[in-house]
């Protein structure tokens, strides 16, 4: 057979070309964007990566490349010689890099054609995200999901730069492992070789990147998969990756230093946007206080407020029953947002339901009266004391829910958001990053009745609060920190428990006996015995981080191979049964379900 280019080799770009080329002979390649037949002329916009360049079949120019055009079909795959020509006057396009020249093509091969594709390949497309899944291939010739994985691309590469620079060894950790503990259900791969044993993928190189340190790296960073089977969201994938890093001899202080030099210069290289260092910092305690989440867009106002000690005798039982109960009531003043109907407030409780709030209390205020199903319970000095602590005008609209701290804060939090979203109080081209610190070590969760690590249980907690790890284990504050942009978790960390006792303690507070943890742990306790330098790291979720530059909304637009929302992937029809065979090899059997 023989070889389809022969000597044909591309010698520019589809974006390369400009006036001052005009009079060269060039060769490109790529794909057809567009046919235009102009009685007798045909145009194409031929496409690759990088852009177009319009080239034109003319029959006085050449009779019998002009009739081979005709076949032309969008998608086609060509390559064309030609002598790069100044358009006429009028004909330049200002909005493409290419638009004062065409190509006059004078050999052509059609070096592949193409079945019409199911969707255009065009900026907006207007097919199901499961269509373009399916065709992912051609859905990521559209240029926005070219220029997020070029993006990407870029960003992965500043990363690798400044951490090399900055002496960090990129070193590989195993993807067939055991349990990692990071909140969520394992992926499990069977061992055929050692039947009814499993293997399970890393929801993250936690343990291994600590193993690293006690071995004498001194600093890791890996770009890496990790694998976690929760429900997904729009910011989350079965399947993600992290910039994952660890450094010994190091405090807070060091990691988040490293961090943020590491986002300077991955936002300078790559959208060549100077940032303010260093990051804003919040305790987990008032970020949560003031923005009801632990992860808070502080691109806009619109603070909670704590009103407990105001109402907690109020004639409004639901608020006073709450404060008696050990909950609190905390307040939302939406300012000038009077004219919001019943409707859409009633819209606003059902959005704050979601988040297991009771019920969304408002007060309209007019100039001369409050408007509100629940004002009449309030006495003259309460009126007061709310009027001043949440800065109460005439127009204004409060919110207020009562509930455990969790409830109220989570639900107002989201509310909040959804608010700045609405009101048009965020300003999208900024970069809002924050650390956010001193997380608890430790939560309770309720539905599987313990005490679950906030982070992981390899996290330090804050030495001043040893003392409370038997006594109050929700009271220890730990050395663990977020980084959050734009309200988005973007990065976790923190100082790593360098001490077996220590460790063995945090593994107690958490409920665990002796014999569970040596079971699952015991070689990182042994480890731990023999020289573990202090250490402590970071990971940052590198698809959140390039979604949030690109300006998307979903992880999926930046990935090149993204599965569902049910962890499918659509292009190749995984997950699938399999054969009998190969069952019986791993010695499993499939219940019937
Ligand atoms: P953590 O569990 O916080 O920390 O993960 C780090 C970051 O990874 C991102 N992320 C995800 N992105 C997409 N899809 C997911 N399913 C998903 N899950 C997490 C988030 C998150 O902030 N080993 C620790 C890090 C450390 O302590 O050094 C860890 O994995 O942006
Ligand atoms: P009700 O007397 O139950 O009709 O409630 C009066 C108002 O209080 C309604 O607007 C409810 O949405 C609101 N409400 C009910 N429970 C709560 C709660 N836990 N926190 C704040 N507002 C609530």
């Amino acid at each position: 057979m023989p070889d389809i280019l022969g000597d044909m080799r591309k010698t520019h770009t589809c974006s390369d070309l400009k006036a001052d080329d005009v009079g060269k002979n060039v060769v490109l390649m790529g794909w057809v964007q567009r046919r235009r037949d102009h009685g007798g002329v045909i145009f194409v916009d031929l496409r690759d990566r990088t852009g177009i360049t319009q080239v034109v079949f003319n029959p006085v120019v050449d009779k019998n490349v002009h009739t081979k055009a005709h076949a032309i079909r969008s998608e086609y795959v060509l390559g064309v010689r030609g002598r790069v020509e100044k358009r006429p006057d009028g004909m330049t396009n200002p909005n493409l890099s290419t638009g004062e020249i065409e190509v006059m093509v004078v050999e052509l091969k059609i070096l592949n054609i193409a079945k019409t594709p199911p969707f255009l390949i065009e900026d907006t497309v207007d097919v199901s995200e499961n269509i373009r899944l399916k065709y992912r291939h051609l859905d990521l010739r559209r240029s926005q999901l070219q220029h997020n994985i070029i993006l990407r691309h870029k960003a992965a590469w500043a990363v690798r730069n400044y951490l090399t620079k900055n002496g960090f060894l990129d070193i590989e950790t195993p993807v067939l492992t055991s349990s990692t503990p990071e909140g969520a259900r394992d992926y499990l791969v069977p061992s055929r070789v050692n039947p009814g044993q499993f293997y399970a993928l890393p929801q993250s190189p936690q343990i291994f990147k600590q193993l690293l340190m006690i071995s004498g790296f001194e600093r890791y960073y890996q770009i890496v998969r990790c694998y976690r089977d929760e429900d997904l969201r729009a910011d989350r994938q079965p399947e993600f990756t992290q910039i994952d890093l660890e450094m010994s001899f190091v405090g807070e202080e060091d990691v988040i230093q490293i961090t943020e030099g590491m986002m300077a210069e991955l936002l300078k290289n790559v959208l060549d946007i100077d940032i303010q260092l260093p990051f804003l910092r919040l305790t987990y305690t008032d970020a949560v206080g003031r923005f009801g989440l632990d992860k808070p867009d502080i691109r806009f106002g619109l603070e909670l407020k704590e009103i407990s000690d105001i109402v907690k005798d109020s004639g409004f039982k639901l608020f006073s029953d709450a404060v008696t109960k050990g909950g609190v009531v905390k307040a939302l003043n939406a300012k000038g947002c009077i004219d919001f109907s019943r409707k859409e407030i009633d819209d606003f409780a059902d959005f704050v339901a979601v988040y297991r709030a009771k019920g969304l209390a408002w007060i309209k205020a007019r100039e001369d009266t409050w408007q509100s199903p629940i004002a009449k319970f309030f006495t003259d000095k309460e009126k007061e004391s709310l009027t001043q602590r949440l800065e109460i005008e005439s127009g204004d609209l409060i919110f207020f829910v009562a509930d455990q701290p969790k409830v109220a804060n989570e639900s107002l939090g989201h509310l909040r958001n959804l608010l700045g979203e609405k009101l048009g109080l965020i300003d999208k081209n900024k970069f809002s990053f924050l650390w956010v610190t001193q997380f608890p070590l430790m939560e309770y969760d309720v539905t599987e009745n313990r005490f679950k690590a906030l982070h992981h249980p390899f996290t330090a907690p804050i030495e001043e609060d040893y003392g409370l790890l038997q006594e109050d284990p929700l009271k220890v504050r730990s050395r663990a920190y977020d980084l959050v942009l734009n309200g988005s978790e973007i990065g976790g960390g923190s100082i790593r428990i360098h001490q077996k006792d220590l460790q063995e303690k945090v593994f107690e507070a958490l409920g665990m006996d002796r014999a569970t943890y040596e079971k699952k742990f015991g070689f990182l306790l042994s480890a731990l015995e023999t020289g573990a330098p202090p250490h402590g790291g970071i990971a940052l979720g590198f698809d959140r981080l390039v979604m949030i530059l690109c300006g998307q909304s979903s992880i999926r637009d930046v990935i090149a191979f993204p599965k569902t929302q049910k962890a499918a992937c659509l292009l190749t029809n995984a997950p699938s049964e399999t054969t009998k065979a190969q069952l019986d090899e791993l010695f499993l059997r499939v219940k019937a379900t």
